[in-house]
């Protein structure tokens, strides 16, 4: 938002974080974002704090704070959409709108716009406007500066006014040709989880291909080749391998099944428990794979782990496949060592039980078998024949599909992947 020009005050209850961004050094690993609060922070159009209060005269109060999964249930836990709409309330003027981000369980924008007009100041009448994002992590920036598209959602007579004002914040996007659509609130709240729930599919689907193809001998990555030539298809979304995770599609599909019970439709988001199903099956059968090649138990194996976040050009670890698999190795007797190019220190802190490496070579210093779990654009650039040198036994499973299985077999490795054929 500064760098489209607007003059922004973020806020955030952790203290330590916003002491961090105010010196442009960002929490987390994002491509890129380091070096724009670089460009941003000395314009003086970006503050952090943890005062509302300083937030008082905005035009725009975005709310962008998480909706993880409740611990034990599926639904998802909404707590801090109205902890932080709680504190703005009081803050809040009559010309402000308030805009929420944040992926929420339909109906959530209704009952935000009624405790937001309770804890206001007397006579002023909140204005809310649902605006979802679409963003994808390691393409955080682009996607934000530049999305596919705009969802806005307004209600109630502002709806008109409030449509003008995002218009106006995103005014240069917009100029660029970036379609904007107009709906209610529910439809808002919809097109974001409906569009994770179709993105899970496609995965989940191109997955249990690959499971027929394990058993057919036919090969998952063709198949997907051949199907994405059809527009209608598309290649995208279409790579099969240990599957989805981090903190939106797994949590986002719970959570829509949970609120469709809720809302009686549960019959129609039946299949997303399969689709679910068929993610997670992804992540054992990754883990009977390297048993199997390791002649039917992984106790005392080396396994060297390729990959701690859920996804390339992030340190995001929220239900990584990798690690999942990491542990599950772990603990059927296998000595595991993880490396990854930005994700380690996070995964240390949640998996202290694993050892690390700062290299691929380290990690994969006298193993039995390697396993590629994270498809880093490093690990593609991997020498076979190098690596073959340090591991005892040059056996990969590739569980992303990404690297190149004639580069690795001339080079002496047995390559196994999911859904592809043994030679
Ligand atoms: C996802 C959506 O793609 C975004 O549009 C959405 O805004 C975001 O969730 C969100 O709800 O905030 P993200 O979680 O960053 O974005 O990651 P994706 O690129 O969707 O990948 C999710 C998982 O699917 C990763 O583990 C990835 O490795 C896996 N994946 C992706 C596959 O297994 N196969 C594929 O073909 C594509």
């Amino acid at each position: 938002m500064a760098e489209l020009g607007h003059t922004v005050i973020a806020v955030d209850s952790d203290a330590g974080k916003v002491e961090s961004l105010s010196r442009g050094v960002a929490p987390m690993f994002e491509p890129g974002l380091d070096e724009l609060l670089a460009v941003v922070l000395p314009t003086g159009r970006l503050r952090f704090t943890t005062d509302y209060a300083q937030a008082a005269n905005a035009d725009v109060h975005f709310i962008c704070v998480g909706t993880p999964q409740r611990r034990g249930e599926n639904a998802a836990d909404t707590s801090f959409v109205f902890a932080a709409a709680q504190s703005l309330a009081p803050h809040l003027s009559g010309k402000a709108l308030v805009v929420g981000k944040s992926t929420v369980p339909v109906g959530t924008a209704a009952r935000l716009r009624d405790r937001l007009q309770q804890g206001a100041p007397s006579g002023v009448g909140v204005r809310l406007a649902w605006n979802p994002e679409f963003l994808r992590e390691g393409f955080a920036i682009r996607d934000t500066v530049a999305p596919n598209r705009f969802v806005y959602g307004v209600q109630g007579p502002s709806a008109d006014a409030d449509v003008a004002l995002l218009d106006e914040v995103y005014a240069s996007p917009l100029a660029s040709g970036t379609p904007r659509l107009v709906t209610d609130f529910a439809t808002a709240e919809l097109v974001k989880v409906a569009a994770n729930a179709f993105l899970a599919t496609k995965i989940s689907f191109i997955n249990a291909m690959a499971e027929v193809c394990e058993a057919a001998g036919a090969d998952v990555v063709q198949l997907a080749d051949a199907l994405g030539h059809d527009d209608r298809i598309g290649r995208k979304f279409l790579n099969a391998g240990v599957g989805f995770g981090g903190g939106c599609l797994p949590k986002d599909i719970r959570a829509f099944m949970a609120r469709a019970c809720e809302l009686g439709a549960d019959e129609a988001l039946g299949f997303l428990r399969e689709i679910d199903a068929i993610n997670v099956r992804r992540r054992s059968r990754m883990v009977d794979l390297a048993r199997e090649q390791c002649g039917g138990t992984l106790a005392g194996r080396r396994v060297a782990v390729l990959g701690a976040a859920f996804k390339p050009d992030s340190d995001d670890i929220r239900d990584s496949p990798a690690l999942d698999v990491a542990e599950a190795a772990r603990q059927e007797g296998a000595v595991v060592t993880v490396h990854d190019p930005k994700a380690i220190e996070a995964a240390r802190l949640v998996h202290p039980e694993l050892a690390y490496a700062d290299t691929v070579e380290g990690a994969c210093m006298g193993a039995n078998v390697v396993l590629h779990l994270t498809e880093w654009k490093q690990f593609r650039e991997i020498d076979p024949a190098a690596l073959a040198a340090v591991v005892a036994n040059p056996l990969i499973i590739d569980g992303r599909n990404t690297l190149d299985p004639a580069r690795w077999r001339s080079a002496g490795w047995v390559y196994r992947a999911l859904g592809r054929p043994t030679v």
